[in-house]
């Protein structure tokens, strides 16, 4: 199946103080035309940073020293981290061919202008359409992501938008381009549950229609089992496990994707709490030697698991693990 983004490698450190924040560490994964890929983990595994790297927003702190992204953009091979995060080329490649949403809606959207005017200036900043087809462009994909009143709403601000409204707002402003590739970083995560499975299903939708492709980044197994194609599994700045969908749910085999899975409530059973994995994820500056995941595992084999990296391993045709209970013992 045809590439959009192959990311091989890629390892993003921030030097603090305090030590080195090996933030990710050894990354690829790739993300096919019209797939939705969802990238799962507990907080502070590394996704946010790996979304951060593909657009080149990371912050001032951070320094990506090892990898590659490579964009297929037009029949060509762009590997983004080679280009200047303030240059062109990067400029117009954000919004345009990879546009990004994020969970808090005002992060994308200025307090002082309107919603349409925001939207406006984005159509205008890369295409060469008149003022007044950009609005009426920006009315259509209000209206696709079901707002009603969208001639209204292109000219309020975003504190008279509810979180719901407002988020709609985005995903028509990331969608308004048609880009090849949209990174959703927890999307829904700051609604309530009802708004929130209404925003995937419009997510879905345009995703279909507009056949782009789609990073989902989320902590919530449910979201990845009712929206992905594919997933992978990150755990302390490493995929630890990749799969389709279903075969993930069917047959997990990392021991910490079969914990998040444990971790999902299950419809009618009312937990006070979720299930939550046991032990302490490691400190960020001090990282397992091994198996990163060897102090909290429940198949640790003292002697292998803390003492080399295990291998990532192709169990069947697009199951891959890194985990020594497969292979990759033996040198
Ligand atoms: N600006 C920063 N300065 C220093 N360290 C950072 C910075 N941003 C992220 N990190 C560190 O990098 C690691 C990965 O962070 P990241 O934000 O990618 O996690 P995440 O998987 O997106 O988590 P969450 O689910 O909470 O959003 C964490 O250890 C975090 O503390
Ligand atoms: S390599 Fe060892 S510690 Fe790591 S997940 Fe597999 S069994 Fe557990
Ligand atoms: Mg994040």
């Amino acid at each position: 199946m045809e590439k959009v983004l192959e990311i091989r490698d890629l390892k993003v450190y921030f030097d603090l103080t305090e030590g080195t924040v090996k933030a990710v560490d050894g990354v690829s994964f790739d993300i096919r035309r019209g797939e939705i890929l969802g990238l799962v983990g507990e907080s502070g595994c590394g996704k946010s940073v790996t979304a951060q790297s593909i657009l080149r927003i990371l912050p001032k702190s951070a320094r990506i020293v090892n990898g590659e992204i490579v964009f297929h953009r037009n029949g060509k091979t762009l590997d983004l981290t080679r280009l200047d995060p303030e240059g062109e080329e990067i400029r117009d490649i954000r919004g345009k061919d990879i546009s990004m949403i994020f969970q808090e809606p005002m992060a994308s959207f200025s307090p002082v202008y309107t919603v349409g005017a925001q939207m406006i200036e984005a159509i205008l900043l890369h295409e060469n359409v008149s003022k007044e087809e950009a609005r009426k462009r920006v009315v259509e994909m209000l209206k696709k992501v079901k707002i009603p009143n969208a001639e209204k709403v292109v000219d309020m601000y975003p504190f008279e938008l509810s979180g719901g409204m407002l988020q709609r707002c985005m995903i028509a402003m990331a969608m308004s381009l048609n880009p090849t590739l949209l990174l959703a970083d927890e999307p829904t995560t700051a609604l309530d549950v009802t708004i929130q499975a209404q925003i995937l299903y419009l997510m879905k939708e345009l995703q279909k229609e507009y056949h782009s492709s789609i990073l989902l980044i989320t902590h919530d197994m449910g979201v990845v089992a009712q929206m992905a194609d594919r997933v992978a599994v990150m755990y302390l700045g490493n995929i630890v496990e990749t799969a389709e969908v279903f075969e993930l749910f069917k047959n997990p085999l990392h021991p910490y994707t079969q914990a998040l899975l444990r971790s999902i409530p299950k419809i009618g059973i009312r937990k006070t709490r979720l299930e939550t994995i046991k032990g302490m994820v490691p400190d960020p500056y001090n990282l397992p030697t091994g198996c990163r995941f060897h102090n909290r595992c429940e198949k640790f084999m003292k002697g292998l698991c803390d003492v080399k990296e295990p291998p990532e391993v192709e169990v069947k045709p697009g199951h891959k693990v890194k985990c020594f209970l497969y292979g990759g013992e033996k040198e």
